[in-house]
């Protein structure tokens, strides 16, 4: 028997200014929690639990404080704000009024605009030492994708190039089929992610408890994209989701910080 756990990463700078997306690193009350979540590991006693976190700053030092090998899946990155990365709220009402309307409207399908709309083959250009696509590249790669069939988009695990369009709740879902399907083969997994990806991977596992209830009363199908966005998947909280014969127990831990 084994057991999911998910959490967020420890709170963040751009947490504590309530900015969205960006890589910004931990505040001083996320390392608080890195510790803590330490401590909470040790005293569960996990067997060969394997340590998963983003390609983003704040869930590396996460899962750096809990002095474990972990491994890092850029599928697992937050969301994509497009123009609104690193806006507050606030920010984004004042700046695209119509968007934010948008998205209120619709919030697992809205996409947030990837911004400029140029460019061609050779545009894709790297940053020779980090390897990452230019701003350039990353909005040429963008359009391509939005023309290309999906499975055309190159290995998700490792290019940047996938990640170009997963700016809405829907695409992320999309995004994280992989994840899931190596969830369900593993064992202990603890998965230190972000907010909108936790939200889809918790669904996913709710889901299949509703897929049994499914059979007994015909009314749910699946788990309502209208509500994924909305899930409750607070700073500091781990669940631990463990299958059952037909679903998933979902446990709550407040670790208090
Ligand atoms: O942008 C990052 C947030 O964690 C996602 O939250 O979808 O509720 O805006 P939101």
């Amino acid at each position: 028997k084994h057991s999911i756990y998910l959490c967020r990463h420890g709170e963040s700078e751009h947490n504590v200014q309530g900015c969205i997306g960006g890589d910004s690193e931990l505040s001083a009350r996320g390392k608080e929690f890195s510790r803590a979540l330490r401590v909470f590991l040790e005293k569960q006693k996990i067997p060969d639990l394997k340590v998963w976190t983003s390609q983003l700053r704040r869930s590396i030092q996460t899962a750096e404080e809990l002095c474990v090998p972990y491994e890092q899946w850029k599928i697992l990155n937050e969301i994509d704000a497009g123009i609104c990365e690193e806006m507050t709220y606030e920010k984004i009402e004042e700046t695209y009024p119509n968007e934010f309307i948008l998205r209120d409207q619709d919030k697992y399908h809205y996409r947030y605009p990837g911004g400029e709309v140029s460019g061609n083959r050779n545009n894709v250009l790297r940053d020779e030492s980090s390897g990452v696509l230019t701003r350039r590249s990353r909005v040429f790669c963008a359009i391509a994708l939005d023309v290309l069939p999906r499975m055309m988009a190159l290995d998700l695990r490792t290019e940047h190039l996938a990640l170009s369009t997963e700016r809405s709740y829907q695409d992320l879902v999309q995004r994280l089929e992989p994840v899931i399907m190596e969830l369900e083969r593993q064992g202990n997994v603890l998965v230190v992610c972000h907010q909108a990806v936790m939200r889809c991977l918790l669904a996913y596992f709710l889901d299949k408890s509703a897929m049994f209830l499914y059979h007994l009363n015909q009314s749910l199908s699946s788990f309502p994209a209208d509500d994924l966005p909305y899930l409750k998947c607070p700073l500091h909280v781990v669940l631990k989701l463990t299958p059952v014969a037909y679903g998933c127990k979902v446990e709550m831990f407040d670790l208090k910080v």
